[in-house]
């Protein structure tokens, strides 16, 4: 069996009405409700206990259902039998623990991002590409570092045509989206009707197809050729950064801007017109950043209460400002050879301009969606960082 390096041990239980108390070897306690106990049971009776599906249904039992005997010998499991029936539900010690819903439990287990501004430059999170596919500890290194900051560099991708595919494939089915499966960025006159990455002006830091009831989640830019100037650079902005700093400059723009919804389309008569409304933050239920949807690329009119209109253009002003100013964008020319990552609801992404003589830059684009990554850090973290 696999052990966590971590092991807590129960020292002692107690009861009251409704609930269990779980004293630990630590010091801590946890409550938890015998309501909650019965629904997480997981033996073969009330559901698949290797995958955890469930047969069991909470409308099966009483709201107020109660043990007839409760033991914790070994300090490392705990027995329940229930009433009315002497149905039997073990715990492991380790589980409860991990699933311990005390506030200081639950803000220990809550992920902190690595927010960062321009600054990063001088402490990029990269890897090499090489190393990611040959050692999986370079490959979750890959994935935490997309957790932590949103963003992540790869270093001596082969340029060639078809590396991105492969690559990306390796995490999950790439997105089919309007632009197809891989979007070929070049500069093209004719294509630029159709998509201004395919222009040579300038593009505002933006969120992807923000337009999209679910836009893509994890980008991949895999360079292939570069202007042998200084346009086309690309930009990062940390959404995350920018919205903390405007909580913490401007509660009120930020409450704003977490509260009404901004509207986008794309729409081209002959084939699309989708729309899509969304807060520029959403957040969790404890106040913490979930997505950031910002773009300026795509903006449908705003449809909000008369009252709003005037303090919400003064908060998106706001916005603006900060995901525009130098102090928040990362600035990288992209060499072949470089495969940048980043999280679309997250990072905003945007271009400088293209010179006129200079029309080389090549860069491919494609998409995967976010719980690939999410669900590949979980299975590494667990074959590399746990021991048999
Ligand atoms: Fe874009």
């Amino acid at each position: 069996m696999k052990i966590q390096s971590e092991q807590y041990q129960i020292s002692k239980v107690q009861q009251d009405q409704r609930k269990l108390f779980v004293y630990w070897d630590d010091g801590h306690r946890s409550t938890f409700h015998y309501i909650w106990l019965r629904d997480n049971c997981y033996c073969s009776v009330c559901g698949d206990p290797r995958h955890g599906e469930k047969r069991f249904r909470i409308i099966d039992v009483p709201l107020d259902i109660k043990p007839l005997s409760v033991s914790c010998d070994s300090g490392n499991t705990l027995e329940i039998v229930w009433e009315p029936d002497s149905h039997k539900s073990i715990y492991n010690a380790q589980w409860l623990r991990q699933h311990c819903y005390s506030a200081t439990e639950r803000e220990h287990r809550q992920h902190r991002p690595i927010l960062w501004d321009s600054n990063i430059v001088t402490n990029l999170p990269q890897i090499d590409y090489e190393e990611v596919q040959s050692a999986d500890k370079s490959r979750l290194q890959l994935l935490e570092h997309l957790r932590d900051y949103g963003i992540c560099f790869l270093r001596n991708v082969p340029p060639q045509k078809g590396e991105l595919e492969s690559f990306a494939q390796s995490f999950g089915p790439l997105l089919e989206t309007n632009y197809g499966r891989v979007f070929e960025i070049v500069v093209d006159p004719e294509e630029s009707q159709k998509s201004v990455a395919n222009s040579q002006i300038d593009l505002i830091p933006h969120t992807d197809d923000a337009y999209q009831y679910a836009p893509p989640g994890i980008i991949f830019f895999h360079c292939l050729m570069a202007n042998n100037d200084s346009s086309g650079q690309s930009t990062f902005v940390d959404g995350f950064k920018i919205a903390e700093v405007l909580r913490q400059e401007d509660g009120d723009a930020f409450d704003l801007l977490c509260r009404y919804e901004v509207s986008y389309q794309k729409y081209y008569s002959d084939r699309i017109d989708m729309r899509f409304s969304s807060p520029v933050f959403s957040l969790d239920s404890g106040g913490n950043l979930q997505e950031v949807r910002i773009s300026n690329l795509f903006p449908a009119p705003l449809d909000l209460p008369e009252e709003a209109i005037e303090p919400f253009y003064i908060a998106y002003r706001k916005l603006m400002q900060l995901y525009t100013d130098p102090r928040y964008c990362l600035k990288q020319g992209l060499q072949p050879g470089e495969l940048v990552m980043f999280n679309n609801h997250r990072v905003l992404h945007g271009r400088t301009a293209i010179g006129i003589q200079n029309q080389r830059r090549h860069l491919r684009y494609c998409s995967v969606d976010r719980d690939y990554f999410e669900s590949w850090r979980r299975l590494l973290d667990r074959n590399l960082n746990f021991q048999e």
